[in-house]
């Protein structure tokens, strides 16, 4: 099974699986999704505050895709965060998509504890009508997690965060995959700044032949992390789903898993 055909289970569904690579759509266009859509990324990440929706339409359209045909994601941006909001943006969401429903709503970023549980009582009631396959949330803490479970009993199904091989938030994962809650990397690329330089991951990159966004991107692979790389080139729109002809070994994923070294990046 390639990369771009594997899921992960994704917990607190009814037995509902995440791809395992998806692609992000901030700040890119439809050409890019396009692009994207041609190359077999099986998953989209968009946002309200993205307004990358109807790009994602769009390219799936352009490509030859119908919305249905892959696992999109959608966020309720802060602003949206009143049972009011929630609805409106959940239906401009499936608007924006061509879709009755939609596979994961997050809440993007945490507010207030009482505006979280808010929002994520709506978000319950959309998925008890049958209108969202899942919900989770992005951008949460512990703490936050904890204060939302303490409010209901619907574990998110994932917790988004921007995870990559300089910023591992170690505790965060664990945390949240102790509390039985999948974890996604949004920025696995560490928005292609200091990630791509490093000189440990140009190491392993130079020995099996790939570029440093493939091992850090096939690292999150093999850590069971879903990943959302976002890219308009379509050459590394094409290099970042090209993730199955070389594996990190044990050695090489202990490397990593060192990272970032004191005084350095
Ligand atoms: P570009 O759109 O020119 O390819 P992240 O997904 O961590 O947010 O990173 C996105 C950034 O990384 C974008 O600026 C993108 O630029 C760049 N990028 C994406 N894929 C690669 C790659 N394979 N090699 C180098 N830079 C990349």
């Amino acid at each position: 099974m390639t990369v771009a055909e594997t899921t992960f289970p994704l917990p607190n569904t009814a037995g509902l699986r995440i791809p395992a690579i998806g692609f992000g759509t901030w700040q890119v266009d439809r050409t890019a999704v396009a692009a994207a859509a041609r190359a077999g990324y099986p998953a989209f990440d968009s946002a309200t505050m993205y307004r990358t929706e109807r790009a994602v339409t769009g390219g799936l359209a352009d490509a030859g895709l119908a919305p249905t045909d892959r696992f999109l994601t959608t966020k309720i941006w802060r602003s949206d965060m009143t049972e009011r909001g929630v609805r409106s943006a959940f239906h401009a969401s499936t608007r924006n998509f061509g879709v009755d429903t939609i596979d994961l709503l997050l809440i993007h970023w945490p507010q207030a504890a009482a505006s979280n549980l808010e929002t994520w009582k709506t978000m319950e009631e959309l998925l008890e009508a049958g209108r969202v396959r899942a919900i989770g949330v992005s951008n949460f803490d512990a703490a936050e997690l904890d204060a939302l479970a303490a409010g209901s009993d619907t574990v998110p199904a994932v917790n988004q965060i921007e995870l990559h091989p300089l910023r591992q938030r170690k505790a965060l994962v664990e945390e949240s995959r102790q509390r039985g809650i999948s974890v996604t990397a949004y920025s696995p690329l560490g928005q292609g700044g200091p990630v791509l330089r490093d000189p440990d991951l140009t190491a392993i990159a130079d020995d099996l032949g790939v570029t440093t966004a493939q091992v850090s991107l096939r690292w999150l692979f093999q850590k069971e992390i879903v990943s959302i790389p976002r890219s308009s080139n379509p050459d590394r729109i094409r290099q970042n789903i090209d993730l199955d002809g070389f594996a990190l070994d044990d050695e090489q994923m202990a490397r990593i898993d060192a990272l970032p070294k004191q005084g350095r990046n």
